[in-house]
């Protein structure tokens, strides 16, 4: 990624990803932006959520003011913007140019952990409109994890029941197979070692390796993940290190 600072955040960018660096405790979410796609969709979006309080978002003078922010009940905030008034990739500033060799690897997903996983799904689900497509429960029933989409790739947000509130991981989809080894090889030239992985992971069958930033913040490059029709049923999984990893270990966050 390229960067360049604004406004006292760092603004990192290729093609198809973003990541904001700003100052202040490590582990948190700055905020998360989603597009939305098509005129209609927005409106229908400004529907489903008039009832909901939102952010004030002067904080954030780089989102155009069409933004609509809302803070979910872990004090995550969560931005949408009509996909056409995202800046176009020609727009952006300090983009990598051509000789980056690397595969592409653009925004996917991300993760939050939270103490309060019952009140998330329901704010992210039936207030914000996301789709749940896969739930893991312990033995007694108790829900431990979920996984949300906006479109029909199988997530756009998972979350994960822990101990406290704070950011997971940020996953950036790759091609392919060949493409994610590339990206592992490029991980291992630069010493920065991969500290989960390779692996695939049972909802959203995505083949996936992590590693950590400075922060100890989780980052994911990921490939294959499962794309969910209308009809899809919502599946269920057990709490268990299979289910976060088919191929073996896995790292539990409760
Ligand atoms: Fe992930």
């Amino acid at each position: 990624m390229s960067c360049h600072e604004a406004h006292g955040t760092w603004f990192c960018r290729n093609e198809d990803r973003e990541v904001l660096v700003s100052e202040g405790q490590a582990g948190q979410l700055h905020y998360a932006l989603f597009g939305i796609k098509g005129s209609e969709e927005w409106a229908a979006f400004k529907l489903k959520t008039r009832a909901l309080r939102t952010a004030d978002l002067k904080a954030y003078p780089e989102l155009p003011d069409t933004a609509m922010g809302f803070i979910d009940p872990d004090q995550n905030c969560v931005v949408f913007v009509p996909e056409s008034d995202l800046e176009s990739p020609t727009q952006r500033p300090s983009l990598a140019t051509n000789s980056d060799p690397l595969p592409p690897a653009a925004s996917q997903h991300f993760a939050l952990r939270t103490p309060n996983i019952q009140a998330m799904v329901r704010f992210y689900t039936e207030d914000l409109g996301f789709i749940l497509s896969d739930v893991v429960k312990d033995d007694t029933g108790q829900l431990k994890a979920c996984f949300v989409r906006g479109n029909e790739m199988h997530h756009t947000l998972a979350l994960f029941g822990a101990p406290v509130s704070c950011f997971d991981h940020q996953s950036f989809e790759t091609p392919g197979w060949h493409e994610l080894k590339d990206w592992a090889d490029h991980m291992g030239q630069l010493r920065v070692e991969i500290v989960w992985g390779v692996g695939r992971h049972g909802p959203g069958n995505d083949v996936f390796f992590m590693v950590r930033d400075p922060d100890g913040n989780l980052a994911e490059i990921s490939s294959e993940i499962e794309m969910c029709d209308a009809s899809r049923p919502v599946g269920e999984w057990k709490h268990e290190e299979r289910t976060l990893n088919l191929w073996g270990k896995a790292i539990m966050r409760s």
